[in-house]
């Protein structure tokens, strides 16, 4: 990067730190921070920035293919994970989103979400340099890491929260403490909670020294603030200390979430953006290599201003969240009217909004879905969320889905749908009914619907990510329920350990492990072997005349895809522009139509991925 752009980022960094903060000596601070890390930056890691710089296809290839795990699942510790590198490169996974790993306490941890130091690893996961060696094992091998970044809070265990506690002034003014209930009540009155079974409230009692804490997420994550400019410099220099164990990916946890002010609900407000940006331009002065992906669950709206202008950027890469509950929604109701929509919106953003796909992530589906757009079908939010929750949880009358509802509280009618995509899509069912003697119809259904739900992941721009487990159709873990540590929450049916011995099953033919896995290579090689999946083709929602049928076209070139997915039990008819048509996946020259086009018929759960000869 030439010196003028770096002069540039600088005077921005500049700029918007005095604006929100006013502080100098606060900034000075901060620019000797990043001079400290820019200095301690290895070299194989510059080079990568080199390499990098000015080309996004690092991390936009449409070769890449993610998978997110727990070390703790997948092997046990860091050098365990290292060890089956080869099983990832097996699946084609060359983006690998490890959970967070860094040193929290049992019981109080939110599966490494609240960090104790954000400097060291868990021991029973391993040391610094078992990442390190890690993080280099990957770039040997072409795998970027992706890491989680906490910073919304801490734990009540990191030393400036003990500081706190002891009655060091300094440490408490980087979280939200009160000595009386009076500001934390009027808070509450405009804040939303987050988990309003499992921890409600958005404020803790600590008895011990007579103080109420800000605690949006559970009692033992104290909410930092960031609007005492030490927490935005010590945090910025832990992520960058993260940057420089050689992660490619940061993943900004919880996001919209770290600006609060009195009289709002304390999400998404303008500072967060701000602090985004300075974030970004941080990174791209120390490590350009590096990309930022945002957390951002929140209502379709808030999610793609995160991406920030494109001469600004904020995020590189954001969860496709919207697209993923629109599509299990898709599922339950066999109607891809919202998901069309949703689509026609994606498509249209400009060209530096990059997403990650995912159908399921080690968190619960939320229903935040285009509710104004299905208002003129009648439909309306609660129920609609109750029809969901009742079709996922297998309430629903012929339902097959498998899963568990997540902080269902009764008052708010706001409960989210948890389960493993195999025990969603119905594997589960299937299995248990063929092991019933009721033949496997229930179970083919099942495993046609999973690898339809991946295929439409696959044909998206953006990155896939698999979560572990779901290449080998990996069914709800229940054993939760017996442990102390995590009974209440319902997330941990999804988060169960990687089932070594049932991938071995990918060998034997004819396994619903083979198929699966074999399924999702299909779909991998052929995506990275053809320039239409490109991330700069362009795609458009594809009408097929029938609501069943979800159409998408993409176009590079003189290439012309069409992928159509029945998301329906039922076979389906969709209608295409006449012209000769070769399914990739089968290699099936369809019939040629005529001018009014032609027919194409799709049983249960059928896909395709139709190119123009
Ligand atoms: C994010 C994580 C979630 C966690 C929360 C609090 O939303 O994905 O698992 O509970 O942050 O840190």
């Amino acid at each position: 990067m030439s010196d003028k752009t770096t002069k540039q980022l600088l005077d921005e960094l500049e700029w918007l730190y005095m604006e929100l903060y006013g502080d100098e000596d606060a900034f000075l601070y901060f620019m000797k921070m990043l001079e400290k890390n820019a200095d301690e930056r290895r070299l194989s890691l510059k080079k990568l920035d080199e390499v990098r710089s000015g080309d996004k296809d690092w991390y936009q290839s449409n070769k890449l293919l993610g998978m997110m795990l727990y070390a703790q699942n997948f092997g046990g510790n860091l050098k365990e994970v290292r060890k089956n590198l080869p099983y990832l490169e097996e699946c084609g996974i060359n983006y690998l989103h490890l959970m967070p790993l860094l040193d929290s306490v049992k019981g109080k941890s939110d599966g490494g979400y609240a960090v104790a130091d954000f400097r060291k690893v868990r021991p029973k996961l391993g040391t610094m340099e078992d990442l390190e060696a890690l993080a280099d094992a990957c770039h040997e091998k072409g795998i970027a890491l992706c890491f989680d970044f906490v910073l919304n809070h801490t734990s009540d265990e990191h030393a400036w929260a003990k500081a706190a506690r002891a009655g060091d002034q300094g440490a408490r003014d980087r979280y939200f403490f009160y000595d009386s209930w009076d500001i934390p009540n009027k808070f509450e009155q405009t804040v939303p909670q987050v988990f309003p079974t499992t921890a409600p409230g958005n404020f803790t009692w600590l008895d011990d020294i007579q103080k109420v804490v800000m605690t949006t997420f559970h009692n033992y994550q104290w909410d930092l603030n960031y609007a005492n400019p030490m927490v935005f410099n010590d945090m910025t220099d832990n992520l960058l200390y993260l940057a420089n164990r050689g992660m490619d990916v940061i993943r900004l946890d919880a996001i919209p979430y770290i600006w609060k002010e009195l009289g709002t609900n304390c999400r998404n407000l303008p500072q967060v953006h701000t602090l985004v940006r300075m974030m970004h331009l941080a990174c791209q002065i120390v490590c350009p290599g590096v990309a930022l992906l945002g957390e951002v669950v929140m209502e379709p709206r808030e999610v793609v201003p995160y991406f920030g202008p494109a001469e600004k950027p904020e995020c590189d890469i954001l969860y496709n969240v919207t697209t993923m509950c629109t599509t299990w929604h898709t599922l339950a109701t066999r109607d891809v009217r919202l998901l069309q929509h949703q689509m026609d919106q994606v498509c249209h953003l400009p060209e530096h909004c990059f997403f990650q796909n995912y159908l399921r992530c080690h968190d619960d589906i939320g229903w935040g879905l285009d509710y104004a757009f299905l208002g003129q079908f009648g439909i309306g939010e609660e129920p609609h969320k109750r029809y969901l929750n009742d079709w996922f949880t297998g309430k629903w009358p012929g339902s097959w889905a498998r899963g568990e509802l997540y902080n269902d509280a009764e008052s708010l009618g706001d409960a989210r749908a948890c389960g493993t995509t195999a025990s969603l899509c119905g594997l589960e069912c299937g299995i248990l009914e063929a092991l019933d003697n009721k033949g496997d119809a229930s179970l083919k259904r099942g495993l046609a619907c999973d690898l339809m739900m991946h295929a439409w992941m696959f044909t998206q721009t953006g990155i896939p990510v698999i979560y572990s487990g779901d290449e080998i159709g990996q069914l709800n873990d229940y054993s939760y329920h017996d442990d102390p540590s995590h009974w209440d929450d319902s997330r941990y049916l999804h988060r169960g350990k990687f089932d070594f011995a049932l991938a071995e099953k990918r060998f034997e033919h004819g396994t619903l492990q083979q198929l699966m896995f074999d399924g999702l290579q299909k779909l991998k090689n052929i995506r990275g072997e053809h320039d239409v999946f490109r991330s700069d083709a362009e795609v458009y929602v594809y009408y097929t005349g029938d609501d069943r049928v979800m159409g998408l076209k993409r176009q590079h070139g003189d290439q012309t895809l069409v992928a159509l997915f029945n998301f329906s039990e039922n076979p389906a008819e969709a209608t295409i522009e006449g012209a000769v048509w070769r399914d990739l996946l089968s290699g099936r020259v369809l019939p040629p139509g005529d001018d009014s086009g032609m027919k194409v018929r799709l049983s249960g759960y059928a896909f395709c991925w139709l190119m123009k000869e």
